[in-house]
């Protein structure tokens, strides 16, 4: 048997028809720079987020880089991070000359420790935003990061590249979807995303209509007109044709969602008893599992083993940001971070993908039971 971490193909036969039609639609219009469709899928995303304006940029970094930039963070400023993430998210921050300052992160479930921010935020002069980031899926405890920023007076910008259509609930006892609480929420389109195009793409959402006019400028060479250009900015457009891509996943990314909550299900009965540890769901979070991770031992061995089976895995992330070279000049060292670093050690991304067949996910896990007999 051979299942990938990630299967687009199948995804692609269940959607071809419908897309060859508008991709039809979409050539033969040639509307390809802020087209028809893209205005339709940032009304339909803004809408599905309960938010006021959703603009589509050219990537999940370039979202993050332009509601940095749209929210007014500069040279000097600080922006708490978690270290346990992929790299663009503390990336974009030194774009602007700004400095990610890192937390480490629960050792349960891999997002941001919300316990260690007071105090990291107390020790460093000049934080003015936070990014917390619904790793894997997973919200990030948004109570509490809402009463951080307001005792603190920072800027939150989310992070919701991997947390497509995910649900939390505030002490308001109301449901909220990513995106749609902090100032700005950013997405990638990152064709293994949750809601993924057929290339690169990103949104930003927000209620904010003067930071959506900022970005609106700033994504099309800070334009106002044909030829007459307000500001310095950049070609971080959202093309027509993958807005049509995403116009038509949209539809079905609650579904999608809903089925890989019912695999995350049938994955965590199975391994019941195993040395292999998923990552816990919080109470009042509706989780969509862009990745469905555990941590195990003899993770290196074990993935190796089941490669030799057919089966894919991914590492999501063997290196704490910290510790990459890219992020040297920050200063960090090792043993700063521990939980991170231990997680780096010890999570396995397993096969994640709505079409994943009840026989394949029992594969899965028998293979893992004869590695630990
Ligand atoms: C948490 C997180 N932030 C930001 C990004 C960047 O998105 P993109 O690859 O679309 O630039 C990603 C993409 O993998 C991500 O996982």
């Amino acid at each position: 048997m051979n299942i990938q971490l990630v299967d687009l193909e199948k995804e692609y036969k269940t959607i071809k028809k419908e897309l060859n039609l508008m991709l039809d639609n979409l050539f033969k219009k040639c509307d390809f720079i802020f087209g028809e469709d893209l205005t339709l899928f940032e009304e339909e995303f803004a809408k599905y987020c309960k938010v006021k304006y959703a603009l589509g940029v050219d990537s999940g970094t370039g979202a993050l880089e332009l509601a940095l930039r749209a929210v007014g963070i500069k040279e000097g400023d600080k922006v708490i991070v978690p270290v346990f993430t992929f790299y663009a998210t503390a990336a974009s921050v030194c774009y602007l000359g700004a400095k990610p300052v890192f937390v480490d992160v629960e050792e349960n479930t891999g997002n941001i420790d919300v316990n260690q921010i007071e105090s990291v935020v107390k020790k460093n002069k000049n934080v003015k935003a936070i990014i917390p980031v619904h790793l894997f899926g997973q919200p990030v405890d948004m109570k509490s990061i809402l009463n951080i920023a307001e005792k603190y007076n920072l800027i939150i910008i989310e992070d919701a590249a991997q947390a497509h259509g995910a649900k939390f609930k505030l002490s308001d006892g109301k449901w909220y979807r990513t995106g749609s609480v902090g100032i700005c929420g950013c997405f990638s389109f990152y064709p293994a995303k949750n809601l993924g195009c057929y290339g690169d793409g990103g949104i930003i959402t927000t209620n904010d209509k003067n930071i959506a006019d900022k970005i609106k400028l700033m994504r099309d060479y800070g334009r106002t007109e044909k030829y007459e250009h307000q500001s310095i900015g950049y070609n971080k457009r959202l093309d027509t044709l993958q807005a049509v891509i995403l116009r038509v996943k949209l539809k079905y990314l609650d579904e999608r969602n809903k089925k890989r909550r019912e695999i995350a299900k049938q994955y965590i009965k199975l391994l019941e008893g195993l040395p292999v540890k998923p990552l816990d769901i919080k109470n009042d979070v509706e989780p969509v599992y862009h990745m469905f991770v555990v941590k195990v031992g003899k993770r290196d061995k074990l993935r190796e083993y089941l490669a030799k089976k057919g089966i894919s895995t991914g590492i999501h992330y063997p290196i704490p940001l910290h510790l990459q070279k890219a992020f040297n000049f920050l200063g960090y060292k090792k043993g700063d971070f521990p939980v991170s670093e231990e997680l780096s050690q010890e999570v396995l991304s397993l096969p994640m993908y709505p079409e994943l067949k009840k026989y394949e996910i029992e594969y899965v896990c028998s293979a893992i039971k004869e590695f630990y007999r």
